[in-house]
C-alpha cells in the first residue's frame, strides 16, 4: 500500500512529497455539466443513480473519460447515510433536498439508528470496490461523507437554510440534545469512513459545506470537538481532506479538528491561509467555480495567481473552492486542468 502511494502524485501531494506537477480534481466532478451524466440523469432519479452501483461506477468514471484528472471521487451524496439512520427525504424538483420529519428533540434523536455501513449502505462499498477495479490503478479514488455539523443541520433544519435559525437555536438553548444527535452523527460517519476505506477508498474527505455559518467561537465549543472525534476514528493509512466553504476564519480551528488536507474556498488568498495554517498540512483549492465561465484566458491567469501563491511548495492539491456549478462550459473544464498541469510542471522545472 505504502509503495504503491508513491506512483499517484495526487497521495503523495496528500502527503507533502514533491510531484512532478500539481494534481487537480473537481469538487463535484461528476455532474450536470457533462452530457455524459444529463442523459443517463433522464433514466433514474438521483437517488436511484446514487444507490445502484453499475451506474454509480458509470457516473464515477465520466469525467475521468474526458479529462486528465488526477483522482476519481466516488458518484454518492453526503445525505446518503441519513436514510437507513431513519431520516427520510426527498430531492424536491428545484428546491434540493426535504426532509418531512425533522429531527429536533431528544425523542427524535433517541430513534435515530446507528448504523453498520456495510450492512446497510452495501451498495456504496460495492461500487467503490466496482471503481477501483475499473480504474487498474491509474488514478487513486476518493471516498466521502459530510461532516457533522452540515448533516446535523439538514436534518434538523429540514432542508438547506439560509441563517440556521432553527441549528443555532439548538446549540445555544439545548445544549445536551444538541450534544447527543453530534454524538450519534459522529459514530455513524466514522464508521461510514471506514467502511469506505475497507471497500478500497484510498483518500477520504470530509465536507463541511455550511459551517461557515458559524463565527470561531462557535465552531470551537459546538462543532470543533465532534469534526475532531470523526477524523481521530478514521483509519490514519490513508489521508483525509477536511473541507469547509466560508471558512477564512476557522481555518486554524479546522487544523485543530484534523485532516491531512485543508480544503479552503475561493474567499481566501490561498498563499495567506496555508501560512496561516503552517506548512505541516497540505492544502486544497481554490478557484473560484464561476471562474469556468471563462474566457479561457481567464482561468489561465487565474491558474497561474494560485499556483504563484503557493510558490512551488510540495502539498498542494489544486481544485475549485466549491463544487463544480451545473451550467459549466464543459470545454473549459480541460483547460483548466491542462493550465494546471503544463504551468505546475514549468515551475518544478525552473526549481530544479
Ligand atoms: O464530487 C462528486 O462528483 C461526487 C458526487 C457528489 C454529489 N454530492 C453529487 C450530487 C458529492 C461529493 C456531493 C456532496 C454534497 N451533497 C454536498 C457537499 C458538497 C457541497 O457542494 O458543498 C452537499 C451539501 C450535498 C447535498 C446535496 N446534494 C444538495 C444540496 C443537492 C441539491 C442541490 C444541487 O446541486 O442540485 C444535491 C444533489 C446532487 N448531489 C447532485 C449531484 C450530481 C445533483 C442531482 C441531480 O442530478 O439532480
Amino acid at each position: 500500500m505504502k509503495e504503491m502511494e508513491h506512483r499517484y502524485p495526487f497521495l503523495r501531494a496528500c502527503r507533502r512529497q514533491p510531484t512532478e506537477y500539481t494534481p487537480v480534481w473537481l469538487m463535484r466532478q461528476a455532474g450536470r455539466y457533462m452530457k455524459e451524466y444529463r442523459s443517463l440523469r433522464k433514466k433514474y432519479s438521483f437517488l436511484e443513480m446514487c444507490k445502484n452501483p453499475e451506474i454509480a461506477t458509470q457516473v464515477t468514471l465520466q469525467p475521468i473519460k474526458r479529462f486528465k484528472l488526477d483522482a476519481a471521487i466516488i458518484f454518492s451524496d453526503i445525505l446518503i447515510p441519513l436514510e437507513p439512520m431513519g431520516v427520510e427525504f426527498e430531492f424536491a424538483k428545484g428546491e434540493g433536498p426535504v426532509f418531512h420529519h425533522p429531527v429536533r428533540e431528544l425523542k427524535d434523536i433517541e430513534r435515530l439508528r446507528v448504523i453498520e455501513p456495510e450492512e446497510e449502505i452495501p451498495s456504496l462499498m460495492e461500487a467503490i470496490r466496482m471503481v477501483r477495479k475499473e480504474l487498474e490503478g491509474k488514478i487513486p479514488l476518493i471516498g466521502f461523507s459530510g461532516a457533522p455539523f452540515t448533516l446535523a443541520s439538514y436534518i434538523i433544519e429540514g432542508g438547506h437554510s439560509k441563517n440556521y435559525i432553527l441549528t443555532k437555536g439548538l446549540m445555544y438553548k439545548n445544549w445536551p440534545v444538541w450534544d447527543a444527535l453530534m454524538v450519534k452523527i459522529s459514530e455513524v460517519l466514522l464508521r461510514y469512513l471506514n467502511a469506505q476505506i475497507r471497500a478500497g477508498a484510498q483518500v477520504v474527505q470530509l465536507f463541511d459545506s455550511w459551517v461557515g455559518c458559524l463565527g470561531p467561537a462557535d465552531y470551537e465549543e459546538y462543532v470543533l470537538p465532534y469534526s475532531k472525534k470523526v477524523i481521530d476514528g478514521v483509519d490514519k493509512g490513508v489521508p483525509l481532506i477536511h473541507f469547509a466553504t466560508s471558512n477564512a476564519t476557522l481555518l486554524e480551528l479546522m487544523k485543530r479538528a484534523g485532516g491531512d488536507v485543508i480544503g479552503v474556498d475561493w474567499r481566501v488568498d490561498i498563499g495567506e491561509a496555508w501560512a496561516r495554517l503552517g506548512y505541516e498540512v497540505a492544502i486544497q483549492g481554490n478557484l473560484d467555480p464561476v471562474v469556468l465561465f471563462g474566457p479561457a484566458d481567464l482561468i489561465k491567469r487565474e491558474v497561474k495567481r494560485i499556483l504563484d501563491r503557493v510558490e512551488g511548495r510540495p502539498g498542494h492539491i489544486f481544485n475549485l473552492g466549491h463544487g463544480i456549478l451545473p451550467s459549466t462550459p464543459v470545454e473549459n473544464v480541460a483547460v483548466l486542468i491542462d493550465a494546471v498541469h503544463e504551468y505546475s510542471s514549468q515551475i518544478v522545472q525552473e526549481r530544479r
